[in-house]
């Protein structure tokens, strides 16, 4: 290990992109990804949105997952225009599980070599889905196991992979299971950053525990970005952003590692290991051995995303089994 990366703040940054740029990693992502479809979703900015660039400028077939049919519209024609050989666009909120169940009947069958969930938010105030759960456990968890279920004849087709971007948020929580459906307090307020690396911290298990339930014919990764100038980081964390400044990561360096994870000729041995990951590499889950949960507490939180996506009768119904 580069042992400037203990320093959290010289990793997750851009001097920290830059330094792990430098190290080989194999293959590439392909210069050419003709004939490769891959669904994206929160492409309409920052992180995503360097994503779908990155794929449109190689000539993939892109599907996009996002809220807003006007800027949707508008970001099928900047893709076209980038090199991407077709933009099919869907249209929810993925907090909505009725309406995630919805749109994604209609995307028709044509095989898939990935998914990227990378639709995201850090919300100041509590909020709730139309399905009453907190906002966060929505969109990061229940609608993209939803999708994912949904997706599952398509991704088989191809051996595709599902690539969830995580936060190393995470790393600071234990996962409690029991404060998701209603996000967490901290002295007796809603705590918007703890919800959020909570469900960061879910997306880690969900991610390792469906590469577990799916490989090899499917495989799962988390991914997470470093600390990356977007519209989440400014308007969520104003403060960090002010005091990061120049240090923080590009959208395209944030995108990076998922393109890469997404699209490159890995391994057999990294196919086969899933996990999480970080600029092109295998990293742990739990830094501070505190957070590591017990089984018990693993197959709760999977048993409680299960049954609170409506997933219990379908194929990812086995999901907290396999832990
Ligand atoms: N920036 C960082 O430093 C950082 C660090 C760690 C992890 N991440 C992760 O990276 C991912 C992207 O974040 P970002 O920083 O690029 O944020 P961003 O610039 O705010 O973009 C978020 C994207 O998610 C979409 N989205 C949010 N809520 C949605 C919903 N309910 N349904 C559908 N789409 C929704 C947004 O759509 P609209 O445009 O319609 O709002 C937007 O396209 C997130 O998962 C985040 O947790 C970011």
């Amino acid at each position: 290990m580069d042992l400037e990366d203990l320093l959290v703040w010289r990793s997750f940054d851009r001097r920290g992109y830059e330094r792990h740029a430098r190290r080989a990693t194999g293959a590439d992502v392909p210069v050419s990804l003709a004939g490769r479809r891959v669904l994206v979703t929160g492409a309409t900015q920052g992180i995503g949105h360097a994503l779908a660039q990155g794929l449109a400028r190689r000539g993939a077939d892109l599907e996009l997952w996002c809220r807003d049919p006007a800027r949707a519209e508008r970001l099928r024609d900047e893709l076209l225009a980038a090199g991407a050989a077709a933009v099919g666009l869907c249209i929810a909120d993925l907090g909505d599980l009725d309406a995630v169940r919805r749109e994604a009947s209609r995307t028709g069958d044509a095989p898939l070599d990935a998914v990227l969930h990378n639709a995201g938010l850090l919300p100041l105030e509590r909020a709730r889905t139309p399905q009453g759960f907190e906002v966060t456990y929505g969109v990061h968890l229940l609608g993209p196991l939803v999708l994912t279920e949904a997706l599952l004849p398509r991704l088989r087709a191809r051996a595709a992979r599902v690539v969830w971007m995580t936060s190393g948020g995470a790393y600071t929580q234990r996962l409690h299971p029991g404060v998701l459906r209603d996000g967490v307090e901290t002295r007796d307020r809603y705590d918007g950053v703890r919800s959020y690396a909570q469900t960061k911290r879910g997306q880690i298990v969900v991610a390792d525990a469906l590469h577990r339930l799916l490989a090899p014919g499917v495989s799962a990764f988390s991914v997470h970005p470093g600390w990356v100038d977007t519209r989440a980081v400014r308007e969520s964390l104003p403060g960090f952003h002010r005091r990061m400044g120049p240090h923080l990561r590009t959208p395209e360096q944030g995108a990076d590692g998922a393109l890469w994870l997404s699209t490159a000729a890995l391994g057999e041995q990294a196919l086969a290991r899933g996990g999480m990951w970080f600029d092109r590499r295998p990293v742990g889950q739990h830094p501070l051995p505190w957070t590591r949960p017990g089984r018990r507490t693993l197959q709760a939180f999977l048993q409680q995303c299960v049954e609170d996506a409506g997933l219990g009768a379908g194929p990812l119904a086995g999901l907290a089994g396999v832990v």
